[in-house]
């Protein structure tokens, strides 16, 4: 086997039988069927019906056509030899207004997407919230007001007891991080408001959502699942003089807040006291840390790039890279004086900078934080301008950088176990191109091509490499060469 070259582009490294290596996707980004059997409206259709927030004025209604082609989907994870399938359920399917009763037809539709799953032997991970809140909570104050949390306490409920003796792993919540600061920090995020003390008090919330939900989700399973949840790490760097203060800053509101409270019971004293100006956290109340620090069988870990920063000079004109559109709010209550420099590429067409390297250092960073906490990579990959190419054998995608991408970090996943992680598994994102948030359809992250005027799938390049990978259990070589 050769050894791993210098840039991260290794081949032939062994992944075992166990490794989950799988795909990803979210309800809203894939599913479409916005209205059908009974589906309530959630933050992301009002959201991306109003003019202005996102690219094109595109919106989920139809996205992939999943909703009615899910058992097709279901068939090309076969095909590609998926291990696992982490998707996830859209709560206002299952409560249209995000309480009280079940909708019947909407929890048929994931128990037999569950059931489609395991009779392909499909591993299936389910999160409860990648970002639907139906819109009737919103309007009663959203992820801000505490009554959300409770709310979501019985939703978990409700649904892992329909689900319960069939899902392999559970994931509370996706990335707490952009629901709370994109969602009401900046702007950029349903439901799109820009109110630093808001944002705040969403992330207590989303802690506390997440908390109880564990402990619903293990009294209602009846075949001892995985709990987990999925964080989007922000790896912090910066050479500046003041840079150590701006990391420590970004790293306690970005990462700490979420990873103290679940996982030691605590929030980090720095993070209270940078944000003493925006808010006085009195939303915190006696016995939440205890409700939110459950043990975790894996904790999800969402990686793409990485984030430069110094504290900004008052003076010079100001760059604010943070890798997330602007829509005039800033995600960093407490914090807007720390800047986000542009960073080295190469790029991906996000815009985001390809560093594996980022995902190694982060590996072994929680594993030093968390010695005894399993870890998955729920979402890892990128988004490019692909080309269809005709063939005689059909239309393809050479999707070289993505492949180059991918093999990237898989060798940083590989080198950062050789180092002792315990990482149990490895979740592409994304199955097939979707909604991209904000940026609508213009970014396409799949492995699978979709064209959005006849929902043809096609297998990109990519696909076709991480079915070699899944088949062999070794890595395939990057189309663009070791170096
Ligand atoms: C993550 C989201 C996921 C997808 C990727 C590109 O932040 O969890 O839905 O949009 O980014």
């Amino acid at each position: 086997m050769p050894p791993a070259s210098d840039d991260y582009r290794a081949h032939g490294l062994e992944f075992a039988p166990d490794f989950v290596i799988g795909s990803a996707t979210a309800s809203y980004q894939i599913e479409g069927a916005a209205r059908e059997d009974g589906r309530g409206p959630s933050i992301w259709d009002t959201f991306s019906h109003t003019p202005g927030k996102v690219w094109n004025g595109d919106t989920g209604d139809v996205a992939d056509d999943h909703y009615h082609r899910w058992e097709s989907d279901l068939d090309l994870m076969a095909d590609l030899g998926l291990q696992s399938y982490r998707f996830s359920i859209a709560w206002p399917r299952i409560q249209p207004g995000g309480k009280g009763a079940i909708n019947p037809a909407g929890v048929a539709f994931y128990s037999r997407l569950v059931d489609g799953l395991l009779e392909r032997g499909i591993r299936p991970i389910a999160t409860l919230y990648h970002w639907d809140l139906p819109q009737e909570l919103e309007d009663a104050g959203g992820w801000p007001v505490r009554d959300t949390a409770y709310r979501f306490a019985e939703y978990a409920a409700r649904t892992a007891e329909a689900l319960g003796d069939r899902v392999h792993t559970w994931t509370t919540l996706n990335e707490p991080w952009c629901s709370a600061y994109l969602g009401y920090g900046s702007g950029a995020h349903a439901p799109g408001r820009t109110d630093g003390a808001a944002a705040l008090a969403a992330v207590h919330h989303l802690n506390l959502a997440h908390g109880l939900a564990v402990q619903e989700i293990r009294r209602a399973a009846t075949n001892d699942p995985d709990v987990s949840v999925t964080l989007n790490f922000h790896v912090i760097r910066g050479d500046d003089d003041t840079s150590p203060e701006a990391k420590r800053r970004i790293d306690a509101l970005a990462n700490r807040a979420f990873t103290n409270p679940m996982l030691l019971g605590q929030y980090p004293a720095d993070l209270l006291e940078d944000t003493a100006g925006v808010t006085d956290w009195a939303f915190v109340r006696d016995g939440d840390l205890a409700e939110i620090n459950q043990p975790l069988d894996v904790l999800g870990v969402n990686y793409y790039s990485t984030v430069t920063v110094k504290m900004w000079d008052g003076v010079s004109p100001r760059s604010n890279n943070d890798g997330h559109k602007d829509m005039g709010g800033s995600p960093w209550p407490g914090s807007r004086d720390v800047e986000f420099l542009k960073q080295a590429g190469p790029y991906t067409a996000m815009g985001w900078n390809i560093a594996p390297d980022g995902l190694e250092e982060l590996l072994l960073s929680l594993k030093e934080q968390f010695p005894e906490q399993p870890l998955l990579i729920t979402e890892n990959g990128a988004a490019f301008d692909d080309q269809v190419t005709e063939t005689d054998a059909g239309n393809r995608v050479h999707d070289a950088e993505r492949v180059d991408y991918l093999v990237r970090h898989f060798t940083a996943a590989h080198r950062a176990m050789q180092q002792g992680v315990d990482l149990r598994g490895y979740q592409v994102w994304s199955l097939m191109d979707n909604f991209e948030w904000g940026y609508g359809y213009s970014k396409r992250f799949g492995i699978v091509r979709v064209d959005y005027d006849t929902q043809e799938r096609i297998l990109k390049d990519s696909a076709l490499w991480l079915r070699e990978l899944i088949a062999t259990r070794r890595l395939p070589a990057s189309p663009l060469g070791e170096r």
